[in-house]
């Protein structure tokens, strides 16, 4: 009898964990190659990690990359009579590499010493995704632009700071309004009773272009000052590897938000959002698994890219002809001043090249994995079930730029959305992805980040000066996890930040 029981416990045990999740490759402890044959090695940290076409393309798909690496640092004007025109009327910064610098990512800005606030000029590399909550259960259509955030009347679904010259008689450079940061701190106490401070970017606006003196109320009005507007800040982000992303088998991130990890608290959820190319190629249903952006919203590097174009810079290319703000009353006084420029204002070859280069850049290979701090940091990591979400490595499928085919890789992702908590959450829903959800960062390359940009800072918006504050940001589904940490001895929790150091 007890034998029996004690049988069907271990039988328990072994089909309840082989139910709870595919079991992890340890060999990402000692995996040097990152992006597999993609890979550029790196024997330390450099300056130079993230700028490389990937190791095993063509000469002449080396070419390519090379003119969309121009393009990626062009600084595109408003001026109609020069070559790189196109700018404008609203943007958020002027050329791609501002805000992903040197093909990493982006920093809040620096607040003036004995200021509360900065307000954000030229040349940041952080920007608002603002939309209205229609209150509506999202089932896709084209009638409500397959589930996609409704844009702010008036304004559009990302909040433009800058604006071309003679767009605001009122306030010169500014674009649909003004926003300014200021930090809101706090402490977090490990149980071992260290502690350490934390700080997060709150953001206002002021001087939208529509808003008015209300007398009744005595304030200023504005459609952006209503209560169903919802603002997000997103932070640039590193360009590394987004290939090899577009190449990891969906059947693969499926099987991960399959996996129940419900002991651990952990759900992974896809997102389905719009997608140009399906569009544009007449399917009735243009929806596809996100991949990219920081809730997953969109499906490609070629969506995300030429949408940033027209977005982020004010460039209308072949995918998204018509600037962000058609429609809106800001643009129709523009135009009445100035006629528009011809459409689009990228041209094909430009636009397709800067996609390339933005799916071709190559990973750095790991550094110090013989050191035993970063192997003993490589267990720690899965054993405090960072796992769980940062999903070690995939075998690539198929991919349309042969290089980045049938690799394994080591991301440190699953490509998936999870509840990251309060703390983190921006409330703010796109597609299906909640206020509180964000896809899991790939953690590659993470040891050189601040090597590329002393300041970049880490999480969704730039929030984390250092590794360990981006850890300790982590609550929601990531709770359990966290917990695990902080309840490490002090020399394990460098450990596993050295680990991460390695990446
Ligand atoms: C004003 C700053 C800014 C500019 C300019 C900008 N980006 Fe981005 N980029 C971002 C932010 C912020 C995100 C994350 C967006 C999100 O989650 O919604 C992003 C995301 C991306 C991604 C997806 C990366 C990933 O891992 O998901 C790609 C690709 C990209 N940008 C390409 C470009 C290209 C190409 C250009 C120039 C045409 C460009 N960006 C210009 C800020 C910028
Ligand atoms: C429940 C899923 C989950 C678990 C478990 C988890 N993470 Fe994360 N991690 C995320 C998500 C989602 C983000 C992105 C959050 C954001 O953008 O604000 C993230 C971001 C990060 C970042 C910042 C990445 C960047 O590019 O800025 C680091 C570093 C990190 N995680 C390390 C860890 C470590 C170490 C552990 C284990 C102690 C861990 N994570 C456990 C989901 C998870």
């Amino acid at each position: 009898m007890q034998k029996s029981t004690l049988l069907l416990a271990i039988q328990l045990f072994f089909s309840g964990a082989a139910m709870a999740a595919p079991a992890i490759d340890m060999d990402y402890v000692n995996a040097v190659m990152s992006g597999g044959d993609t890979t550029v090695i790196f024997k330390r940290e450099s300056i130079q990690a993230f700028r490389n076409p990937a190791a095993n393309l063509s000469e002449e798909e080396v070419r390519r990359h090379m003119a969309g690496d121009a393009l990626f640092e062009r600084n595109f004007s408003d001026d109609p009579g020069r070559f790189d025109h196109g700018l404008g009327p609203v943007y958020n910064n002027t050329n791609c590499n501002a805000c992903h610098a040197k093909d990493g990512r982006g920093a809040l800005p620096v607040l003036p010493i004995g200021q509360e606030k900065v307000l954000l000029r030229q040349n940041e590399a952080v920007f608002l995704r603002i939309s209205i909550e229609d209150g509506l259960k999202k089932v896709k259509s084209a009638a409500n632009h397959w589930g996609a955030p409704v844009p702010v009347p008036g304004f559009s679904d990302q909040l433009f700071h800058l604006g071309s010259y003679g767009l605001r008689e009122d306030l010169e450079g500014a674009g649909q309004a003004q926003v300014w940061m200021s930090f809101e701190k706090s402490t977090f106490t490990y149980p071992d009773g260290s502690t350490v401070e934390l700080r997060k970017p709150i953001f206002t606006v002021t001087s939208p272009y529509d808003q008015y003196f209300d007398s009744v109320t005595g304030q200023m009005r504005s459609r952006l000052f209503e209560k169903d507007v919802k603002m997000g800040p997103r932070m640039g982000t590193p360009m590394i590897g987004l290939g090899l992303l577009e190449a990891i088998k969906e059947s693969d991130i499926r099987a991960l938000a399959a996996r129940d990890l419900s002991a651990e608290g952990v759900h992974g959820q896809v997102n389905m959002v719009f997608d140009i190319q399906k569009s544009m190629a007449g399917d009735p249903y243009p929806v596809s698994m996100g991949r990219f952006g920081l809730k997953n919203n969109t499906p490609s590097v070629f969506h995300q890219s030429l949408g940033a174009l027209r977005g982020d810079i004010g460039v209308t290319n072949y995918a998204f002809p018509d600037e962000s703000i058609v429609g809106t009353a800001l643009y129709d006084k523009f135009i009445a001043t100035r006629p528009p420029l011809p459409e689009p204002q990228a041209s094909k070859e430009v636009a397709d090249d800067l996609v390339f280069y933005s799916r071709t850049l190559a990973v750095p290979s790991r550094r110090n994995v013989e050191n035993p701090i970063v192997i003993r940091g490589a267990n720690l990591f899965h054993q405090t079930s960072c796992t769980s979400c940062h999903q070690p490595s995939f075998v690539t499928g198929h991919h349309e730029i042969p290089a980045f085919a049938n690799q394994k890789i080591y991301p440190y992702t699953d490509m998936l959305l999870h509840d990251m908590g309060p703390g983190l959450a921006d409330g703010r829903q796109d597609f299906d992805a909640t206020g509180n959800q964000w896809k899991t960062r790939p953690l590659w390359g993470m040891g050189q980040t601040q090597t590329i940009n002393p300041r970049a800072g880490f999480l969704h918006d730039g929030r984390a000066r250092t590794l360990e504050e981006a850890i300790l940001w982590h609550g929601g589904e990531a709770e359990y996890s966290k917990t695990r940490f902080a309840q490490l001895p002090k020399e394990d929790r460098i450990a596993l930040i050295q680990f991460i150091r390695s990446l």
